[in-house]
């Protein structure tokens, strides 16, 4: 079973090691950096830079193997993990212990390493429950930055979940996973900048520069999080050509993005032909994206202010107009970072430098972002009720209950129904339908958790044991199907609390006892209750008749009425047993006076004779005389 604690742990003495060393001072406190080898059974240094990349073989989901790396970006690493549908179409890394921040992610996708796999998968990728990215057919092909998916990320309860969706074309392979820490006020756009929204990066271009690089080539801060740099060495049809510089740039490594210096000492310059630097790329349309151009004025040519002066428009919209480098960076040699947001409905992204003082525009480096709206989450008290049933009920791995139950909305866990609440802006589960499904165990009274529970059907599994009594506690239930499974005991009393209850299947189980008498009420308003097929239920019309039904007062009342009875019973018994005793004690004496007692006249007259034969006859004058 794909269980992450194992990850976790190791995530957490990790965590423990990075952090326990460090010890406070002026300096900046470094970034958190964590990098996993997928698959690897031994931690592994990659050259040049001797960078780590921490094992991953305790986690227990997918399958380790030797792996390809699809593109000479991929860090060098000879394993991956991949994710076979039979073990469910969601995988996730919860990789725990991740202080609170901002991060950049990045997931290096691999190849299996054997001729008949299918070599290429597609499937799409979430990051905290946000799709961000589906792999595009030919991915594999192409020797650039396809070969992973980068994006700056807020994570805020500790945890980072990054998930694999399967969509039916081969099964995810993942090379290589880096979180790599950012300042929290990083690419920071304006209102809107935080968890609501995950920027994915869709080109990052170094212009002029002749090599792709991360930023750990650069040299870069550790807090620019080892961004990568592709190359752009022009934007085509000889209308531009490079241009660099070997001065020290100012302002450049500053937070909160902390740029490489290097990016600024190159960059593209148009020519006398073609004044206007025009950059086209495609696009996924409807989407809003957050641009960010780098410039810095290395040409030698250019002194001071006034005298290179541009507009730059998107898609044909002006959005800086005048823009002197000189002057808005303070002098030459002097890095200038400016950032647009742009509504994108078309499929390509045009961006223009037109120069209106000085005949050439010129730009060091592009950073173009889709800005994705990040999802609100499932209710973590609904998540926590549907683990535990995952691992009470032994839920087959093809259901895929991995990450969040809800979002990517493209992706729910099947069987969970999602809805979303309004008030606590969360998703909630209104139904549960998880029959058929060879479930077994006992059904955890945690159900009750997912309070929104409209419809629940189980019908037609081995779930045994006795029916929760906390199910009478999810105040909207209309329908609880537990047909055919081996429940036994009897139907828990607080049912009856179900005011809303329209079907209640309760037929082929073991269930004994009484049904509930507010059951059996409800049935007079239109409910659909069945009951059959359980040996020992009774109650109502339909079943067997119970047994004689005692409430604990008429218990009681008949233990004391049949003490009472003994009691009644027992001092009969003794008057009985007295008198019997006198009567032949009378009889005796009788025998003994027999000549003074033939007759009663006699007798009376005897009495009066002595005292005791007086106290004898007074004793005896009731039987004597009935
Ligand atoms: C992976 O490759 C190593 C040698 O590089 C080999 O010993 C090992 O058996 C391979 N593992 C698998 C699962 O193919
Ligand atoms: C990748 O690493 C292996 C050893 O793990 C080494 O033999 C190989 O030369 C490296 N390849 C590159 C391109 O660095
Ligand atoms: C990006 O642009 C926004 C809006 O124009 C601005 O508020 C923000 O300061 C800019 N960010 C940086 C890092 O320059
Ligand atoms: C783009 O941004 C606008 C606000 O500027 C917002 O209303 C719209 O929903 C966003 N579109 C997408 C696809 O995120
Ligand atoms: C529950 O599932 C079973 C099997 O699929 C189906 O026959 C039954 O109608 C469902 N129950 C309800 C109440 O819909
Ligand atoms: C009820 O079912 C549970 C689980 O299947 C079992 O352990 C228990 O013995 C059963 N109780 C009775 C009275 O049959
Ligand atoms: C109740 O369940 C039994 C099978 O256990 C079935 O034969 C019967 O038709 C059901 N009754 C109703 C009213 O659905």
């Amino acid at each position: 079973m794909p269980s992450l604690r194992d990850l976790i742990l190791f995530a957490s003495c990790l965590f423990f090691l990075l952090f326990s060393s460090f010890k406070p001072s002026f300096s900046r406190v470094a970034p958190f950096v964590m990098r996993i080898s997928c698959g690897a059974r031994n931690d592994v240094h990659t050259a040049p830079t001797n960078t780590l990349w921490y094992k991953d073989f305790a986690y227990t989901g997918g399958i380790p193997t030797n792996g390809t790396r699809p593109s000479y970006l991929t860090p060098n690493l000879s394993t991956i993990r991949y994710f076979p549908l039979s073990d469910g179409p969601e995988n996730c890394y919860n990789i725990n212990r991740v202080p609170q921040g901002h991060y950049n992610l990045r997931i290096f996708f691999g190849l299996v390493a054997e001729s008949n796999f299918n070599n290429e998968p597609l499937f799409d990728v979430s990051i905290e429950g946000t799709l961000v990215y589906s792999l595009p057919s030919g991915w594999s092909n192409h020797d650039d930055e396809q070969a992973f998916v980068e994006a700056l990320v807020f994570l805020e309860d500790g945890v980072a979940s990054l998930c694999f969706h399967s969509t039916g074309h081969g099964d995810p392979a993942i090379m290589a996973i880096e979180i790599l820490q950012v300042d929290n006020r990083a690419y920071y756009f304006g209102p809107g900048h935080g968890q609501g929204t995950i920027l994915r990066t869709v080109k990052r271009y170094s212009c002029g520069a002749e090599n792709q690089k991360f930023g750990v080539d650069y040299s870069a801060d550790r807090w620019g999080g080892d961004r990568f740099w592709d190359s752009l060495t022009s934007l085509g049809q000889s209308s531009d050509s490079t241009i660099s510089t070997a001065s020290s740039i100012k302002l450049a490594s500053v937070w909160p993005n902390f740029y490489p210096e290097a990016l600024y000492q190159t960059a593209l310059i148009s020519t006398d032909s073609q004044p206007d630097l025009v950059y086209t790329m495609d696009i996924d349309p409807n989407s809003n994206y957050s641009i960010w151009l780098h410039f810095a004025e290395i040409d030698p040519s250019v002194k001071g202010v006034g005298e290179r002066v541009f507009d730059i428009s998107i898609n044909g919209d002006l959005v800086f107009r005048d823009v002197d480098i000189v002057k808005l960076a303070g002098n030459v040699n002097s890095a200038l970072v400016l950032n647009t947001t742009v509504v994108v409905s078309g499929r390509s992204l045009t961006i223009t430098l037109h120069p209106t003082k000085g005949n050439h525009a010129i730009i060091c480096a592009i950073e173009i972002f889709d800005m994705v709206p990040a999802e609100s989450k499932t209710l973590l008290d609904e998540v926590r009720a549907l683990q535990s049933l995952k691992s009470a009920l032994g839920l087959p791995l093809r259901l895929g209950w991995n990450g969040d139950p809800c979002v990517p909305q493209q992706h729910p866990w099947s069987g969970a129904d999602c809805q979303f609440d309004r008030t606590s802006n969360r998703w909630i589960i209104d139904g549960l339908d998880l029959d058929n499904q060879g479930l077994r165990g006992l059904l955890p009274s945690d159900i009750s958790k997912l309070q929104h529970l409209q419809s629940i059907n189980l019908s037609g599994n081995s779930i045994g044991g006795l029916i929760p009594s906390s199910l009478g506690t999810i105040p909207s239930l209309e329908v609880l199907d537990l047909s055919y499974n081996f429940f036994n005991g009897s139907i828990p009393e607080s049912l009856g609390q179900l005011t809303s209850l329209q079907i209640l299947n309760l037929n082929g189980n073991s269930l004994s006892g009484r049904v509930p008498a507010a059951l059996g009420g409800r049935l007079l308003h239109r409910a659909s209750f069945n009951f059959t097929d359980n040996a020992g239920l009774c109650g109502i019309p339909g079943l067997r008749k119970c047994g004689p039904h005692l409430s604990a007062g008429a218990k009681i009342g008949i233990g004391l009425g049949v003490c009472m009875s003994f009691l009644l019973i027992a001092t009969c018994l003794t008057c009985w047993w007295k008198r019997r005793q006198n009567i032949l004690r009378a009889q005796r004496i009788a025998a003994r006076d027999a000549p003074y007692a033939k007759a009663r006249t006699h007798f009376n007259r005897d009495v009066q004779m002595t005292l005791q034969h007086a106290r004898t006859a007074a004793e005896n004058r009731p039987s004597l005389l009935s």
